[in-house]
């Protein structure tokens, strides 16, 4: 859902200018370069900025946190070290609408030297989940990372022991999402189809029977490199095994995105699970000592703990992490993508640049409402519409130290909230 109606809109825009940068598309945009209207862009000059006393950063102190940010990954010869030698382990970590389904396709989309994973750890926080609803957050965490490290060493025996039923001499019928992962959909780990066996996460290019983890394990083994993306892992520290595994070649991206965005699609997209918001933006005052607020609290500061540890490179990260915004992939999406398999040190492959530019095609054909005259930075503020002011200062509140390392700025009145001429989304990582 969040494919279709978020990213493809703004798929335009992208192509323009991946169009200026490099050739690679030019029959598509000259059919749709015809219809274009000029883009005026929506950043602000620093002149209104301080003339509306939106300058959240005391005048002069450029050492913003995202400034530094900014400055340390502008260098990124150093920060990425993207070497295309020896085989990567890519983990995608992000957290639930963040767009990390589509970048996670980016990787799926490789060809046949990936072998991709969506979600497997699924399995593993649905077992954990106690009666509270929660998971015990040590526990997980070391589930979490013990999971991992063997998916990325083409081992399933770990993760076999979380998926329910228990798959019987490696044979399952239930992995979490099967059909979202071209590897496990592959000919060569396909068989053949049973009549009367129900698989719910079934697979879409063809007709296959349950799942064989002894194929896919060898499959994996085939693969030059291997991705897996996840929405569950919560501190980047609890992975550093994995990076000092001499087995592996840990290449972490990180995938934020705008909490208030994130809370605006959250209660849409899981809407009785946020019926106390929906509650507090129209009635009452929201009690900021509510377990909704502070778990809105605890996710913010996690993600930016993780963030900040990733940006402190310490000897175990340096060249293996790299922080994405959301609203940059959504934005320049072929841009991002290649960056991202620079770092990773994996050639970008014409297969992911055919599907960037499918999907654009594909979506502009389903998607009545695709336009010329939309431009991509309204598309991915959209949030601002549709979240109250009182709900956004709450966000504000508890989250701001995070939108202010990830250059998100703060909306100080209604008013602002909905003028789009300022635009809340500092730069371009
Ligand atoms: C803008 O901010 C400055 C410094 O924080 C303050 O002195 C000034 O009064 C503010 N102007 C307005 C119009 O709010
Ligand atoms: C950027 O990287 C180059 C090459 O590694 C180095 O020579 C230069 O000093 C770096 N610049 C900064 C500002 O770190
Ligand atoms: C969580 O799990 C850890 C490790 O398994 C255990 O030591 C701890 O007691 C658990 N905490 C709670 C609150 O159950
Ligand atoms: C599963 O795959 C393995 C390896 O390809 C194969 O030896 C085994 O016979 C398969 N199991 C079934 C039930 O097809």
């Amino acid at each position: 859902m969040r494919i279709k109606y978020t990213i493809p809109i703004v798929f335009f825009v992208a192509l323009v200018i991946i169009e200026k940068e490099n050739n690679i598309i030019s029959r598509v945009s000259d059919k749709l370069a015809s219809k274009q209207t000029p883009q005026t862009p929506i950043q602000p000059s620093a002149d209104v900025l301080l003339k509306q006393n939106v300058s959240f950063y005391p005048a002069g102190k450029l050492s913003s946190p995202f400034m530094l940010m900014k400055r340390r990954l502008e260098n990124y010869s150093d920060y990425w070290q993207g070497v295309a030698n020896g085989r990567k382990d890519i983990l995608l970590l992000a957290t639930t609408r963040t767009g990390s389904s589509f970048v996670g396709e980016f990787f799926n989309q490789q060809g046949d030297n990936m072998f991709y994973l969506f979600e497997p750890l699924w399995h593993v926080e649905k077992m954990l989940t106690l009666e509270t609803g929660g998971t015990n957050a040590t526990a997980a965490a070391k589930a979490y990372r013990d999971v991992l490290r063997q998916l990325f060493l083409c081992d399933f025996s770990l993760l076999e022991s979380f998926i329910e039923p228990r798959p019987v001499d490696h044979i399952t019928a239930s992995l979490f999402r099967r059909g979202s992962s071209s590897s496990l959909c592959e000919e060569s780990i396909c068989s053949p189809f049973v009549k009367g066996v129900f698989e719910r996460y079934h697979c879409m290019s063809r007709r296959c029977g349950p799942l064989n983890l002894t194929a896919a394990s060898e499959s994996c083994i085939q693969k030059e490199h291997r991705a897996i993306k996840s929405v569950r892992v919560r501190q980047l520290e609890t992975l550093r095994p994995l990076a000092e595994d001499p087995r592996l070649d840990m290449k972490f991206i990180q995938l934020v995105r705008d909490p208030r965005a994130v809370l605006a699609s959250r209660m849409v997209a899981f809407a009785p699970k946020y019926n106390n918001w929906k509650e507090w933006a129209v009635n009452s005052d929201v009690p900021m000592d509510d377990d909704e607020v502070k778990k809105l609290k605890v996710n913010c500061n996690n993600i930016r703990m993780s963030a900040e540890m990733g940006l402190r490179q310490p000897a175990w990260l340096r060249g293996r992490y790299m922080l994405v915004r959301y609203e940059d992939v959504a934005r320049f999406p072929m841009r991002k993508a290649a960056e991202m398999y620079q770092f990773a040190g994996i050639p970008f492959t014409p297969q992911v640049k055919a599907w960037i530019l499918k999907s654009t095609q594909a979506s502009k054909e389903t998607d009545g409402v695709y336009s010329t005259q939309k431009n991509s930075a309204e598309q991915v503020e959209k949030w601002r519409f549709s979240l109250p002011f009182k709900i956004v200062q709450v966000v504000q509140k508890v989250c701001g130290p995070t939108l202010k390392l990830f250059g998100y700025k703060f909306v100080m009145s209604e008013e602002m909230l909905t003028d789009k001429s300022i635009s809340l989304i500092e730069d371009v990582l």
